[in-house]
């Protein structure tokens, strides 16, 4: 007899495999509710229904709003951020923070992005076993935001401590933060706020000089929403795309043919990319508040309702891809919503497949057999972001 269908977000079953529990949910409870009271979509076209009606689901469940700050001051990850608004304030902090990620932005850190990803593959080319997490998917996009934001290089180890106290409590099952983390955001915060008064002596065509020339023209972004906007980046930018280079890898040692073909053909480690995102999704799930009583596929999910869109499942819908558990070079994996769908679809999807598509390019050129260490690699403690912690490997 099967089990009852039961939702246990953090359970090391769900941690290790989720995706057999997301396959009931879609099939036996597609608008699940859970004893803690919110509910869980996981069908793909009812994902998609739930990010493209923010009129019905609000982006208010990512963050605080305007007001929430933590117990300094400082404005919480979300708070009068892009990400936990709605339109008509969405659609207009959007448009001028999308000023900062057009195509020609990202081209130009094409270059860095080479160099970087060569220096720490350099740095750890005399070790018998490299942490593909720790030597390579952690400082690279966090040195890339700090790239993007126009900060100072030489200010990289800082940047990197406090990056890792701003993702802490961001994703679920972190430490609590301490003492040192609060004057690490401090920190960030000055350092934040300082380069913020140079760009608007001197303005540079960092991200930073588009948001306050902004601010200055058209009066909408203060120096608080770009503080806490720079700590979004943060969140959003850097474990994220940490992760989908640690789930390739995973997922070359797991379905060789796929990798044997990357070998063959480098060019195809885009396409190998694509179908990580859709096959083990770095981010799991997006949050949404029911704004009234909305009924779907006969139940009502009640006003004030916490909305689980379960993007991780959605990408494993057979109704969308053809023998989904499959992972498969040749299929068009564009429609996966590991990027998110609609209004608030990913900011830095281009940016976050160059550097994936330049770290495994590099890496596999460099270790062309590299082999995963298993008994060492461990799971990021998240129902939320998916991926290693950390991912030993050998050079052969
Ligand atoms: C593999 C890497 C990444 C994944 C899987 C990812 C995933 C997502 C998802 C699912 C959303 C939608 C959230 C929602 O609908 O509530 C989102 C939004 C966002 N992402 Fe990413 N992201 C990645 C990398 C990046 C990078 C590199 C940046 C920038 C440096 C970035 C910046 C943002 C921003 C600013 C938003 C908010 C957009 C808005 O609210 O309009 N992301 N991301």
């Amino acid at each position: 007899m099967t089990e009852p269908l039961k939702l246990d977000l953090m359970s090391p079953e769900m941690r290790d495999d989720p995706y057999p529990t997301y396959a009931r949910l879609r099939q036996e409870a597609p608008v699940f509710r859970h004893p803690m009271g919110f509910v869980a979509v996981s069908r793909h076209a009812d994902v998609q229904h739930v990010l493209r009606t923010p009129e019905l689901f609000s982006s208010q469940a990512m963050g605080g709003g305007e007001t929430r700050t933590d117990r300094d001051g400082n404005p919480l990850p979300g708070a009068g951020s892009l990400i936990a608004q709605d339109p008509p304030v969405h659609t207009e902090q959007r448009r001028i923070i999308s000023r900062g990620f057009t195509p020609r932005m990202i081209a130009r850190l094409e270059d860095k992005i080479e160099r970087l990803t060569a220096e720490l593959l350099d740095g750890a080319s005399d070790k018998d076993e490299l942490d593909v997490i720790a030597d390579l998917a952690v400082p690279l996009p966090v040195t890339v935001i700090a790239e993007l934001l126009g900060l100072d290089p030489a200010r990289r180890d800082d940047f990197k401590r406090w990056a890792d106290t701003m993702v802490i409590g961001s994703t679920g099952g972190r430490r609590r933060r301490s003492e040192q983390d609060r004057k690490n955001v401090a920190e960030f915060r000055d350092h934040i706020l300082a380069h913020i008064e140079v760009r608007r002596q001197d303005p540079g065509d960092d991200l930073v000089s588009v948001l306050i020339h902004a601010e200055e023209e058209e009066g909408i972004l203060s120096a608080d929403q770009v503080f806490a906007f720079a700590t979004l980046l943060l969140i959003a930018g850097a474990e994220t795309t940490t992760n989908l280079i640690g789930n390739a890898v995973l997922a070359a040692d797991k379905n060789p043919e796929a990798f044997a073909e990357v070998r063959r053909d480098p060019a195809r480690v885009r396409d190998f990319v694509e179908e990580t995102l859709r096959w083990d999704s770095p981010v799991q799930l997006v949050n949404r508040m029911a704004t009234e009583d909305v009924e779907l596929h006969g139940e009502t999910i009640a006003a004030g309702s916490f909305v689980m869109a379960m993007l991780g499942a959605a990408n494993r819908d057979p109704d969308r891809f053809d023998e989904p558990n499959r992972f498969d070079l040749d299929r068009d994996s564009s429609a996966h919503l590991a990027f998110g769908f609609g209004a608030h679809y990913c900011l830095g999807a281009s940016l976050a497949r160059l550097e994936a598509t330049t770290a495994l390019t590099r890496l596999w050129e460099q270790l062309p057999d590299l082999s995963v260490i298993h008994e060492r690699v461990e799971r990021q403690p998240s129902f939320l972001v998916r991926g290693p912690r950390t991912l030993p490997v050998r050079a052969a």
